[in-house]
């Protein structure tokens, strides 16, 4: 008879313990604990094993990664310059986002290329999917779609099918005999994963899983899910606007913090070709509180708009309210702005947002969340048609910030010709478009200037 084995996982963190606990000793969650019985699969028992021993580097033969190009550019970017053969992705993100939106676009654009996948479903009917696939008009196209939500089950009709690509639709929704528990707990996205990376890995096809996300905004399951991945790409967006945003967050293959961007329409999602127009509104028009930034995402630099609003406080505490970027750093601007400018914060309120509900962790839009913050403080407009680019340190220092000829060429690109950068990144500049330079060594000089009304440059101008 087989033995049945009986333990306990966090559902929070996979913490595994043969007792039941009321407080997680690993990640501390209350009432997380989940009993769960695991039955040792048949191949483990009994089964001979075939020894694996160490190799030299200096064995291996230098083949090419030929990857596998969907020709969708801004999703083969995001993984690397496409599908690595034999790599397990993740793609996660929030429910009706677009994921099996993006991954039946991508599926028909292998099929077109000749390539074998297996769509499969654990989540919607036959008749939703065809439904979708008519309406991005792949319906005609060989493409094999399984629904199916039994691991065991899938397992073998991928090697039925012997694919080039797998997409499993969703990790949560499918379930393994070896485990007990409903689908999507801990334990039994554990197991399928991991069944499926080894079978994977060992066949040689490419995976995409779709994971969904908690409330809190990270992968639902257990964190080992990510550690065993090869790429793990989050696909976000605001449901308020059309856009849609691939992000790597890790990448054995490839770069990380690579973005893609897709608008979502009726015939489905269409590459951005041009991002920076997206994310600001007017060039030309000189406004209170709004400051342009060039941020640098992944491989390339994003024209974005930050807006401040600083208003006097009508309650005791005074409120701080970020969206687009760590709120951290806002109290760190308005404490770096008091204590080298002289400005006093403790009677305003202060919103700042990246306009077009894009996150930017670049740490080269400081000096443009800075100037919007002083503009709106004092009712001032900025400089038309300026850019702000560099990081501020604690001491009030305007630190230099990477490619700064990218930014620069990309913002004369749209139309700005005065930039305000970090003095030490003048001497690396060499090719400059730009009508005016303002090189800026200090916060307090940016301010400072502001606040006497002059309109001269800060420092030398190029
Ligand atoms: P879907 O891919 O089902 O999201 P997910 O798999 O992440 O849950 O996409 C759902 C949304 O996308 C849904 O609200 C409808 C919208 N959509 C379009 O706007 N245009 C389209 O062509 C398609 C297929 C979907
Ligand atoms: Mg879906």
């Amino acid at each position: 008879m087989v033995k049945v084995k009986t333990v306990y996982i966090c559902n929070s963190c996979a913490y595994e313990t043969p007792k039941w606990a009321g407080k997680c000793p690993e990640c501390g969650s209350w009432n997380s604990f989940e009993e769960t019985e695991i039955r040792p699969s048949q191949q483990q028992k009994g089964a001979s094993r075939e020894h694996n021993s160490p190799r030299l580097l200096s064995e291996g033969t230098d083949t090419p990664d030929i990857r596998i190009v969907s020709g969708i550019n801004e999703f083969d970017r995001v993984l690397g310059g496409g599908v690595f053969p034999g790599s397990v992705s993740l793609i996660a993100g929030d429910p009706g986002i677009g994921k099996s939106t993006l991954l039946l676009q991508v599926s028909g654009e292998f099929v077109k290329k000749n390539k074998k996948v297996l769509y499969v479903s654990a989540e919607e009917s036959f008749r939703q999917i065809r439904g979708r696939a008519k309406r991005l008009e792949l319906i005609d196209f060989p493409l094999p779609l399984l629904v199916e939500t039994e691991l065991e089950e899938i397992l073998f009709q991928i090697e039925q099918q012997d694919p080039d690509v797998v997409i499993i639709d969703s990790i949560q929704a499918v379930f393994s005999q070896n485990v007990s528990g409903a689908p999507g707990n801990v334990s039994q996205i554990r197991e399928c994963s991991s069944r499926l990376f080894r079978t994977a890995k060992e066949k040689g096809w490419s995976l995409f899983l779709v994971g969904h996300i908690t409330k809190e905004g990270s992968i639902a399951g257990p964190k080992i899910l990510e550690h065993m991945v090869d790429v793990v790409i989050y696909f976000e967006g605001d449901s308020l606007y059309q856009y849609r945003i691939l992000r790597s967050l890790k990448n054995r293959y490839g770069p990380t913090h690579e973005l893609g961007l897709f608008l979502m329409d009726q015939e489905g999602l269409k590459e951005v070709q041009n991002p920076s127009q997206l994310f600001i509104s007017h060039t030309e028009e000189i406004r209170t509180g709004a400051s342009i930034t060039c941020s640098f995402e992944g491989s390339r630099p994003i024209l974005v708009e930050v807006q401040a609003l600083v208003s006097r406080t009508n309650y005791g505490i005074p409120q701080r309210t970020v969206s687009g970027f760590d709120q951290k750093k806002l109290a760190l601007i308005l404490a770096i702005l008091e204590k080298h400018c002289g400005l006093n914060f403790s009677f305003y309120d202060v919103f700042i947002k990246i306009a077009g509900g894009l996150r930017i962790d670049d740490p080269g839009i400081d000096l443009s969340i800075a100037a919007a913050i002083h503009s709106s403080l004092v009712n001032q407009p900025l400089e038309a048609k300026a850019v702000f680019i560099g990081e501020i340190g604690l001491n009030g220092d305007v630190r230099p910030v990477s490619q700064m000829d990218r930014r620069i060429e990309e913002a004369v690109k749209l139309g700005f010709n005065r930039v305000f950068m970090p003095e030490i990144n003048l001497h690396k500049i060499k090719k400059i478009g730009v009508d005016q330079i303002h090189s800026i060594k200090t916060i307090s000089a940016l301010i400072n200037q502001k606040n006497s009304h002059q309109r001269t440059r800060v420092s030398e101008t190029l």
